[in-house]
Formats: structure tokens, C-alpha cells, sequence
């Protein structure tokens, strides 16, 4: 039987109801505001910038900006760049750092980046930087952007291959969440950024990974709710812990062997999204976790058979377990040539710095391939 292509699988219902979910979460150093267009043009008039500055790519500029426009009336400098994670890097910051130097942009001006990750990671950092410091704004319009890479500061660009590699850790002014921009985002990205919030509740909140991986949102209003709820656990984890000396880490289970995975599938025909690589981490690094972390093996087998449902099984993306092992070596995280994973001890509690070894990580990859 051949394997299900990601785009096939599931079908979202984003339009049929009206968003009703509009809240703030307060962060400890700015706020994060869910569908709150009056928040917004309230906070633009107190701000009183001496110019705007609104960031997008390409797919941005089609599907959101105008959206964005119509309910701010101010006239604002439009930067367009090309889409996509290969130019998240030190080119595309010198074109957008040249444009606010053309446009007379000083240390009043303010940065608004509409746009998913890559656009709010890199227009933050240049923001950041820009005359050591402009204000700036997060209005991410992707999933993984809305519940993930927008929270919690971390700013950057990928830099001679390697992602994330230069960058800085600075709060926005703030953030607004408009779930609306959702309703033009192909279903393969929805999915992709739902991993991050099964992730969230695995490693913090078993209510909502009992949720979310028994049924994906059923409508706007739906999303809406939990994106917020997904917000709360990452800005909780963050606020402790903004520099990841520490708890900040548990974000990243699943994300050992997904990262590996991401990478060895990434200049390939078929690549992989991050949250579908993550997806089969999640699956994985729980099989490393039952091993090692006190996970028990009813968790284990809820965890594969419940995202297996949502992702479908690939097992062709993790052959080659040699290539993903000499992968993981080179992850940031660990420590004397060691693995260093994130593992749950039961289904919404993480312990991190844990070592995993070789052999361990390939049992996992089979756990994963053979189904046993
Ligand atoms: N800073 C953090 O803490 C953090 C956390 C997680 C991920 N990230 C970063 O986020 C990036 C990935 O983010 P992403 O998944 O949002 O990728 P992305 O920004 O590349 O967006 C994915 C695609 O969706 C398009 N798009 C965006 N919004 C749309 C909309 N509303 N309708 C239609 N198309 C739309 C984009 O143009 C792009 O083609 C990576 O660079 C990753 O390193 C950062
Ligand atoms: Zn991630």
C-alpha cells in the first residue's frame, strides 16, 4: 500500500462560524491580545511612531495585508519579501534594514510583522537591531506562528545552514493574534502547526492533549479557544524561563529527532514541514520516554495511535536511521557529544537533560516504522 500524501488527509472547517474568542494574556514584559482590533489601533495612537513600518512575504501580502489595512486607517510603509525559510537570512535583513534607512525611519518608528514565523522571527530581529532597537509588533498569521514562534522573545535568522544561528532574545511591544488570517492558510500548514499544540499539552496539560488529540477544532470560534489555551502554556513556561536556562526546554520534545528528521528530508523532493517532523518526534522521543522518562505503555501507545491518526504513518521518512543518529549529534542541545532529549514522565509532565543513547533512538525509529 503506498503511504498517504500529507495534503490528503483531513479536511478544516475554518469559515462556518464567526470568531467569538477575544482575550488578552499578559506576559510579563507585553501582552498577547487575541482578535482584538480596537486593542490594536488603541495601542498604534498611544504609541504615536513617527512612521509605520508593516513586514509581509509574498503570500502574506496576499492574503492578510489587505484584511490588515481595511481596520487600520494610518498610512504605513508595506515591505514585501520573498516567502519561505531559505530567506530567513542575512540578505533578506540588509533589503529590509536598507528600506527603513530609505524611508527616513528613526527611533520612533514601529515594526508590525504580519506574516508566520519567518517573517516575525527575522522582522523582529531586524527590529531588534535596527539603530539598537525599534519597536515592534507580532502579528503572526500562521498557525504554528500564532501558538508557537511568536511567544516568548526568541528572535533570529538561519545563518551558513544552520538555523537559528545568529539572533536575540527581545520582547515585543506586543502581540495580536487574529485567528481570522487562518481561514487562507493551506490545511498542510494547520496541521503542521497543530503539532506544536499537541506538543503543548503533552508536556504541560493533559486536558488539552486529551482534547486536541481526540478531535482537531470543529470550527472558528473552536480555534479560537484553543489557540489561547495553547498561547497560555507556551507564555507560562516562557515568563519563567525566558533565556532557556532551564524549564524553557521542555519545549522542545519532540524536537530532537524532528529537527534531525527536518534536516535530512530538507533538500529532498518530499520535505518535510516542521510540525510533521515534530509529529513523528513527538511519537518517538514518547517511545524514548516510556524507556527512560516513567511513561507507561498505555500513554505510549495513546500518543502513536492518536497523532498516527491525525498525520497518517510515513514510515519511509524515517529509514536511514545511521544519517538521523549523525543528525541528532550535532543538535545544539546536548552536552559532551551526549543526547540530551526532553522526556515526559506521564502525559502533561516533561523533565529535560536527560541522555538518551544510540541504540535507544533507533529502537525508537522502529517503534515508529514497524508499528509494533
Ligand atoms: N521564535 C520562536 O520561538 C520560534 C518557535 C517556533 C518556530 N519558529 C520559526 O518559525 C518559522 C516557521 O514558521 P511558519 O511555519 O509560520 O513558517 P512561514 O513563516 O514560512 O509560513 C509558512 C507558509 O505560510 C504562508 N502564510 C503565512 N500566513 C499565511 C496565511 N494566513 N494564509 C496563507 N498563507 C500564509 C507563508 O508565506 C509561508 O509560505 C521557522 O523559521 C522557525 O524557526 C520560531
Ligand atoms: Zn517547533
Amino acid at each position: 500500500m503506498t503511504e498517504p500524501e500529507w495534503q490528503d488527509m483531513l479536511l478544516f472547517n475554518l469559515s462556518a462560524t464567526p470568531v467569538t474568542e477575544v482575550r488578552r494574556i499578559k506576559c510579563k514584559k507585553y501582552s498577547v491580545y487575541v482578535n482584538h482590533w480596537d486593542a490594536l489601533l488603541q495601542d498604534i495612537e498611544q504609541m504615536r511612531p513617527s512612521s509605520v513600518f508593516v513586514l509581509t512575504d509574498q503570500q502574506t501580502a496576499k492574503f492578510c495585508l489587505h484584511r490588515f489595512l481595511e481596520k487600520i486607517s494610518i498610512p504605513v510603509h508595506v515591505i514585501t519579501i520573498a516567502e519561505g525559510e531559505i530567506h530567513k537570512q542575512l540578505d533578506t535583513c540588509q533589503q529590509i534594514w536598507s528600506f527603513l534607512m530609505k524611508k527616513g525611519a528613526d527611533r520612533k518608528s514601529l515594526m508590525i510583522n504580519l506574516g508566520g514565523g519567518v517573517v516575525g522571527d527575522m522582522g523582529g530581529f531586524c527590529a531588534a537591531t535596527f539603530m539598537r532597537g525599534i519597536s515592534f509588533i507580532q502579528m503572526p498569521t500562521t498557525l504554528l506562528s500564532q501558538v508557537d514562534a511568536s511567544v516568548g522573545g526568541k528572535l533570529g535568522i538561519d545563518f551558513l545552514g544552520f538555523k537559528n544561528m545568529v539572533g536575540v532574545v527581545q520582547a515585543p511591544h506586543a502581540v495580536y493574534i487574529m485567528t481570522e488570517f487562518l481561514s487562507s492558510l493551506p490545511e498542510r500548514e494547520m496541521r503542521s502547526g497543530y503539532a506544536e499544540m499537541l506538543k503543548h499539552g503533552l508536556i504541560a496539560d493533559a486536558t488539552v492533549w486529551h482534547r486536541l488529540s481526540r478531535q482537531m477544532p470543529a470550527d472558528a470560534a473552536a480555534w479560537g479557544r484553543e489557540v489561547v489555551a495553547s498561547v497560555e502554556i507556551k507564555k507560562k513556561i516562557t515568563d519563567e524561563d525566558p533565556q532557556e536556562r532551564g524549564i524553557r526546554k521542555i519545549l522542545n520534545f519532540g524536537h530532537t529527532i524532528g529537527h534531525a528528521l527536518e534536516s535530512r528530508w530538507l533538500i529532498s523532493p518530499q520535505p518535510l514541514l516542521h510540525g510533521e517532523a515534530v509529529a513523528i518526534g513527538l511519537i518517538t522521543e514518547a517511545f524514548v520516554s516510556y524507556r527512560l522518562g516513567g511513561l507507561t505503555e498505555d500513554e505510549l501507545f495513546e500518543i502513536r495511535e492518536r497523532i498516527l491518526s491525525i498525520y497518517g504513518h510515513h514510515p519511509r521518512y524515517v529509514g536511514g536511521s545511521d544519517e538521523i543518529i549523525e543528525l541528532i549529534r550535532s543538535d545544539k542541545k546536548n552536552i559532551n557529544g551526549q543526547t540530551r532529549m526532553v522526556l515526559l514522565s506521564g502525559i502533561g509532565q516533561a523533565i529535560y537533560n536527560q541522555v538518551a543513547d544510540d541504540q535507544l533512538v533507533r529502537e525508537a525509529l522502529m517503534f515508529y516504522r514497524e508499528k509494533l
